[in-house]
């Protein structure tokens, strides 16, 4: 009876239909006005993944599949609940390292299963177990090192050493020479070896990326965790987790590239652990430099004043959770007949979309957001920019200093305008570490104090104007 209702054409079927399902979800979130939508095709797809794999004659007992539904069912719910908008990357990236370590646990147990001594595992599946180890392997290391970096448990400062770059190549090298005597032998010592060099690299390739290239690195491990979750597929040959897992490897894949263009990176260099990378000191924080500081009444009068603003949000503002506060500036002036526009750069923030999600949070029209390409052309004819938490993404010296670590990355060219005024705390750098060179430019005033508060205060003074 039970293989009547689900024979292997009914497993095919439904994992067919989660598979599209997956594939619609991800279309969905490629803008924030079907990202909703997308959320919901996705879960469905999961839905019908986790419950046609339950309904499997494979599964012999629901003991530990119940008790580990349960342990992360609590600790998802309970992260989920408490974990703030603004540490999202870095829940990401913890996410990635558990996807890392299990793909190397499940390539351990089939091979204890399989393939150690006189298992009949052929070279096949010998290959899917190391393959799975190392990338999984790689995927955890590298992961806790961009968990590390974002939480700011160590400094967001590449960490490069000489011979670094030979190092890695030596290592990836012998992991793949062991990874081969794996297969041909089945010798335990050698997978371990292999896992323990991947593991090993991991940390190194990580390390030597710099604040500013965290972004890439995070889509990168993304996508290395979709491939170790597609090697995992192989080695239980389950189909739906290599298709899930080669959806999730190439999304990251070309969401990686997409932003490595955006960034003027390298793509390779940034897979290859920041070759390249000077060891180029931080910046230091612009002693005898003048910098200008107005009061919020003072912007809101210049503000009132011009025709045309364009606001940049940055990290800042999703601090400070401030998008509501500015919908109500960006409304006012549109009431006084202000043209207010919204610049968004490519990894304001710290997670790609952020700034669009905290926009269309607080319901600003999606006509009136500009990404960086179409809007750079539009600062040398703006009156005012209104920069909101925004540090790296407008720092000049990305286009002027060569030792800097953003050096290369596009910006928004906010110092074109006429006036700039930058509402900030105090006159500590961004996630990339160094100082802002458009702080002490002439067109450019700083507001001091948290963008909400800031942003309350221009409201209520663009009022009463
Ligand atoms: P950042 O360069 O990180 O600057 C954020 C600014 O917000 C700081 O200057 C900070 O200054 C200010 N700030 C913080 N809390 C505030 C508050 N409550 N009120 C007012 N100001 C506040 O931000 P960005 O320009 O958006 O650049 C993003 C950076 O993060 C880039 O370097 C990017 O490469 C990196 N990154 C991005 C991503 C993605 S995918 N978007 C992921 C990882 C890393 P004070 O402390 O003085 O207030």
């Amino acid at each position: 009876m039970q293989n009547l209702l689900f024979g292997s054409n009914f497993f095919a079927a439904m994992y067919l239909v989660a598979t599209v399902l997956f594939i619609f979800g991800l279309k969905g979130l490629s803008s924030p006005k079907t990202a909703l939508r997308g959320n919901a095709f996705s879960m469905m797809g999961m839905a019908i993944a986790v419950g046609v794999t339950l309904l499997n004659p494979e599964v012999r007992s629901y003991t530990w599949i119940v008790a580990g539904l349960a342990a992360g069912a609590v600790v998802g719910v309970t992260v989920a609940l408490k974990i703030q908008m603004t540490a999202m990357p870095q829940l990401v990236a913890a996410l990635h390292s558990f996807v890392g370590l299990s793909a190397v646990l499940v390539a351990a147990g089939t091979y204890y299963t399989h393939g150690a001594a006189g298992g009949e595992a052929d070279a096949v599946l010998m290959t899917e177990i190391a393959a799975g180890s190392f990338i999984g392997a790689l995927t955890f290391t590298g992961s806790l090192i961009a968990f590390a970096k974002l939480q700011e448990l160590m400094g967001s400062a590449p960490l490069v050493f000489r011979g670094q770059h030979w190092l890695n190549l030596a290592l990836g090298l012998a992991m793949l020479a062991f990874g081969g005597h794996f297969i041909a032998t089945h010798s335990m010592v050698s997978f371990w070896i292999m896992t323990g060099i991947a593991f090993l690299l991991g940390f190194l390739l990580v390390l030597p990326i710099g604040g500013a290239d965290m972004p890439v690195v995070v889509s990168m491990l993304n996508s290395y965790s979709g491939w170790a979750a597609a090697a995992t597929g192989f080695t239980l040959s389950n189909n739906l987790l290599i298709t899930t897992g080669a959806l999730v490897g190439s999304s990251g894949a070309i969401l990686s590239y997409i932003m490595c263009k955006a960034m003027n990176r390298s793509f390779i260099s940034v897979i290859l652990g920041g070759f390249g990378v000077e060891a180029s000191a931080a910046a230091a924080a612009g002693p005898g430099k003048a910098i200008k500081s107005a009061s919020a009444e003072d912007v809101a009068f210049m503000l009132g004043n011009s025709s045309k603003v364009i606001i940049v949000p940055g990290y800042g503002m999703a601090v400070a959770q401030a998008q509501h506060a500015i919908k109500e500036v960006f409304e006012i002036l549109h009431e006084k007949g202000v043209e207010c526009k919204f610049a968004i750069h490519p990894v304001a923030g710290r997670m790609p979309g952020h700034m669009n999600v905290l926009l269309a949070e607080s319901d600003i029209p999606y006509d009136v957001v500009f990404e960086m390409d179409e809007i750079n052309g539009d600062f040398s004819s703006t009156d005012v920019v209104l920069v909101i938490g925004a540090n790296d993404v407008v720092n000049p010296a990305a286009k002027t200093d060569k030792t800097s670590p953003l050096y290369g990355m596009p910006i928004l060219d906010c110092y074109k305008a006429k006036q700039i005024f930058v509402s900030k705390r105090s006159m500590k750098p961004g996630y990339a570490g160094v100082d802002n060179a458009l702080f002490y430019y002439d067109n450019c005033t700083l507001v001091f104090g948290d963008a909400k508060v800031t942003c309350e205060k221009l409201a209520g003074a663009l009022r009463e104007e």
